[in-house]
C-alpha cells in the first residue's frame, strides 16, 4: 500500500500562547507503514500528534488525516471519523476504578450499537490479541507496568482503527518489555492492516519498527525518510542522534 498518503502535513504552524511551537512542518505517512515522530524532549513531538488528532486548531489545508483536517470536521462526522483512529497516551491511563474488561467495554458502549453479549466477545478478542486474556476481571492496580500497556493498547485498537497514534507507547518500561510491545504493536498492524504513527525517542524501538521516521527539531522538520537515509545523510542532528544513542 505504500505511496497511498493517509496522512499529510502542509506547511502546518501552530503556536500556543503566542509561542511558535509548530514551525512550517510538512511531511507525510503512508498506508500501512509505521511512521515514527522523533526529535528530543520538547521538540513539539506531542504537539504535532495533537494537531493530528484534531485538538488544536489548524489551517484547513494545513493537515489531511484519512483525507479530513479533524479541526474542521462537520459535527456529523465526527463520531465516524475518530471510530476509525486509535489512541494509546503515554501513560496508558485505563480508568483505575473499572475491570480491564470494563474498561475495553466502554467505548463501544459510547460508540457503537453493539450490545451487552457481543461487546464482551469483541472485548475478549482483543484481549487475547494482546495476550491478556486472564485480565478480563482485573483491576487496573492489579497489573504489572508491561500489562498495562498491553491492555491499553487493546483498548485502543477496540474499535479497529485505520490509523493508530502512540505518544511514547514504551515509556518507563524495561528493555525487554519495550521490545515485546513494539513486536505487539506490529503484529497488531499486520494483522490489522493498521498505520501506525508513533512518537517516541528510544532508539531501539525506533529501528526495530520505523518504514519512516519524521525528525523535529525545535519545532522546525529537520528530516524525513527511512532511518537508514537519515543515517546515511549529511543530516548532523539525525546522525548524532542515533550515535549517542550507540555510544559514540
Ligand atoms: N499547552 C501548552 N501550553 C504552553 N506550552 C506548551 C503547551 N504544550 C506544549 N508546549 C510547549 O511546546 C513545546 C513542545 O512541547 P511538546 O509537543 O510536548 O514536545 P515533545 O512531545 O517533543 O516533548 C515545549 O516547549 C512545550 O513547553
Ligand atoms: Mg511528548
Amino acid at each position: 500500500m505504500a505511496g497511498n498518503e493517509i496522512i499529510k502535513v502542509d506547511r502546518l504552524t501552530a503556536r500556543i500562547d503566542n509561542q511558535l511551537i509548530l514551525s512550517d512542518v510538512s511531511f507525510h505517512a503512508s498506508a500501512g507503514d509505521v511512521t515514527v515522530i522523533l526529535g528530543s524532549s520538547g521538540s513539539g513531538k506531542t504537539t504535532l500528534l495533537k494537531h493530528l488528532l484534531g485538538l488544536y486548531p489548524s489551517d484547513k489545508n494545513a493537515i489531511s488525516v484519512l483525507g479530513k483536517n479533524p479541526w474542521h470536521l462537520p459535527q456529523n462526522e465526527e463520531k465516524a471519523f475518530y471510530s476509525r483512529l486509535g489512541v494509546l497516551y503515554q501513560n496508558g491511563a485505563l480508568l483505575n476504578s473499572l475491570t480491564v474488561g470494563e474498561n475495553l467495554a466502554l467505548p463501544l458502549q459510547q460508540h457503537t450499537d453493539i450490545k451487552g453479549g457481543l461487546i464482551e466477545k469483541a472485548v475478549r478478542l482483543k484481549l487475547q490479541m494482546v495476550n491478556m486474556q486472564e485480565a478480563y476481571n482485573k483491576y487496573p492496580s492489579q497489573l504489572s507496568g508491561g500489562m498495562l500497556k498491553r491492555a491499553a493498547l487493546a483498548r485502543a485498537i477496540i474499535m479497529d482503527p485505520q490509523v493508530l497514534f502512540c505518544d511514547e507507547p514504551g515509556a518507563g518500561l524495561d528493555p525487554v518489555s519495550l521490545s515485546a510491545l513494539d513486536e505487539l504493536i506490529l503484529h497488531l498492524q499486520k494483522l490489522l492492516g493498521m498505520t501506525v504513527v508513533m512518537v517516541t525517542h528510544e532508539v531501539p524501538s525506533i529501528m526495530r519498527t520505523a518504514d519512516k521516521i519524521v525528525f523535529l527539531r525545535n519545532g522546525k522538520l529537520t528530516f524525513e525518510g527511512t532511518v537508514r537515509e537519515g543515517i546515511e545523510s549529511g543530516n548532523t542532528y539525525v546522525r548524532e542522534f542515533f550515535d549517542r544513542a550507540k555510544g559514540n
